[in-house]
């Protein structure tokens, strides 16, 4: 058996093709069609959202990132001193440096991510500046059952740490199972005087749709350009037949669900050829490519619950746009 890096990275790459072209001819073929959001993020995706972080509309990213500076010094003292530190898709590390740099000696940062090279990259910057720090990457899909490894010390205190609201792209019973594995995780079972594990959590708060729906539509059109360019990534590695011109961006308010929902709109009756099958569009159908949940303070503590967690602290920005919300163990 071939075992070399390069026919494992080959591996991968096909396995995730086969994934992607079995969620297309799933979604696509449902009365109401949809993609899972995770398909948003290949290398241009990954870009254009990067660059999304940077608009006037896209408030999350900056009133997060102002939070955890203001109260660097009060969230270090909820993860105490010799902290291990979980941080559950590791992916843009400036929230954590944030983070690592006003904690008392942290013991270890654990970085979980599902890619690999990306992970990797994080890890080493990382290393590099909190040369002290033990950092233990490990490579797993935090939307999916997994263990930590047993080089996690077990006598210090643990804290989960899940910005970015990532959690508003889970439907309510995935961030419940979500919120009962970082209990898991983080829950002390060895010593005789356990310590209540601990949880940071960024979360999205309602608001009102004149903010909401120009971040999720901004007006240079690069959240359009993200959510399109999932048709140009089905065109390139599903053989796909999108005209990307014939379909359109849109960002709606669901209400029940308290949730924008992103959409890409057919401006016309047409069939397109992906994944070698033919799937008809009406004109104004959609395909529903992402949810982003927008949660009431009490509405996030009662998710918690459910998963065993209580909130103890909460630091949000003075427009109460978005909050960091810190749970311990019941
Ligand atoms: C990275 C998933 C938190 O939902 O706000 C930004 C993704 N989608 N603009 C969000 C996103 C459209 C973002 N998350």
């Amino acid at each position: 058996m071939n075992s070399s890096v390069a026919a494992q990275i080959i591996e991968a790459m096909d396995a995730q093709t086969a994934a992607f072209r079995a969620d297309v001819i799933a979604g696509l073929s449902e009365a109401d069609k949809l993609l899972p959001s995770r398909w948003l993020y290949d290398d241009c995706g990954s870009d254009l959202f990067e660059q999304i972080t940077k608009l006037p509309e896209y408030y999350p990213t900056r009133t997060e990132t102002g939070i955890l500076t203001s109260n660097a010094q009060s969230l270090a003292a909820f993860c105490g001193q010799q902290a291990v530190i979980i941080e559950y898709g590791a992916g843009a590390s400036i929230k954590s440096q944030i983070l690592l740099n006003a904690l008392r000696q942290p013991r270890m940062y654990v970085p979980v991510d599902i890619a690999g090279d990306f992970l990797a990259a994080a890890a080493e910057r990382l290393r590099k500046r909190f040369p002290a720090l033990e950092v233990l990457p490990v490579a797993a899909d935090f939307t999916q059952e997994f263990d930590l490894p047993n080089a996690v010390p077990a006598e210090f205190k643990r804290t989960g740490f899940f910005p970015g609201s990532t959690i508003g792209n889970l439907a309510p019973e995935e961030a419940i199972s979500f919120l009962s594995r970082v209990h898991r995780h983080v829950t002390d079972r060895q010593s005789a005087d356990p310590q209540p594990g601990r949880t940071l959590i960024g979360i999205d708060l309602k608001k009102s749709t004149d903010v909401l729906i120009p971040a999720y539509d901004d007006a240079a059109g690069v959240t359009a350009a993200f959510n399109l360019n999932l048709l140009r990534r089905i065109n390139r590695e599903l053989g796909g037949t999108f005209k990307l011109d014939q379909f359109q961006h849109e960002a709606r308010w669901n209400d029940a669900a308290s949730s924008i929902e992103m959409h890409i709109v057919s401006s016309t009756d047409q069939t397109v050829v992906a994944a070698g099958k033919a799937f008809d569009f009406a004109e104004g159908e959609t395909i529903h490519t992402e949810s982003s949940r927008k949660y009431s303070q009490e509405g996030f503590a009662a998710i918690a619950a459910d998963a065993g967690w209580r909130v103890t602290q909460t630091w949000t920005d003075s427009d109460d746009l978005f909050a960091i919300v810190g749970l311990e163990t019941l």
